[in-house]
């Protein structure tokens, strides 16, 4: 019996000893790419009448992989309507009347399906022509976020955010943004769209 019991215990130490060392395997992990923008679902919607702003909400989607909306007034506007030294001009007359919303050609996009709205637009007399605020008032952003840009012959946003809240639902949140003159590059508006965050 003791020498069957010396026995056992010698087959299982050889067997312990037999036992071949696990390779290492290491897994590598499958890169993934990491992700540089929000996951948000976005839409770069604008206004354009000479085509400056409208420049850069095209890169400005491509950076952000975003759809695009332009918002085109009911009637375009001419060269003479935007003499602004004119004070008969159409966008002179339309921009000292704060209550004026120039019709939109059409409307036909739904902002339900979009978690933040790059809002974009040249500056008028310092601040979003008022076709702007036609667009706001005919949808619901209600917890959405606004973030703004512009492009302007030199001014800055000034007060344009505080302009433009009272035409969106109180629970609406709107960035100021930025003017973004000077034909920004796709690269630039990425970073720039990830401040905005
Ligand atoms: C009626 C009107 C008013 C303007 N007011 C300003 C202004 O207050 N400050 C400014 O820097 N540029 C002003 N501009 C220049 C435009 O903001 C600028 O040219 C802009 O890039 C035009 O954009 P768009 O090509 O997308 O229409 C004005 C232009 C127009 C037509």
């Amino acid at each position: 019996m003791k020498k069957i019991l010396v026995f056992l215990i010698a087959a299982l130490f050889v067997g312990a000893c037999n036992t071949k060392p696990t390779p290492q395997v290491t897994v590598e992990k499958e890169t993934q790419p990491v992700p540089t923008l929000i996951t948000q679902k976005a839409l770069v919607a604008y206004f354009s009448a000479t085509g400056n702003t409208k420049k850069v909400a095209e890169n400005l989607a491509k950076a952000l992989h975003a759809d695009i909306y332009e918002i085109k007034p009911a009637v375009p506007y001419t060269a003479a309507d935007l003499n602004w030294r004119d004070s008969n001009s159409r966008s002179s007359v339309e921009m000292s009347n704060e209550s004026s919303r120039p019709e939109m050609a059409e409307n036909d996009i739904s902002v339900k399906e979009y978690d933040v709205i790059y809002l974009g637009f040249p500056i008028w007399w310092g601040t979003a022509p008022h076709i702007v605020k036609t667009f706001l008032e005919k949808h619901d952003f209600s917890n959405k976020k606004i973030v703004l840009f512009a492009t302007s012959g030199s001014s800055g946003m000034g007060n344009t955010a505080e302009d433009l809240k009272p035409s969106v639902a109180t629970i609406a949140q709107i960035k100021p943004g930025k003017v973004l003159n000077g034909n920004p590059s796709v690269e630039e508006l990425k970073y720039w769209a990830q401040t905005m965050e």
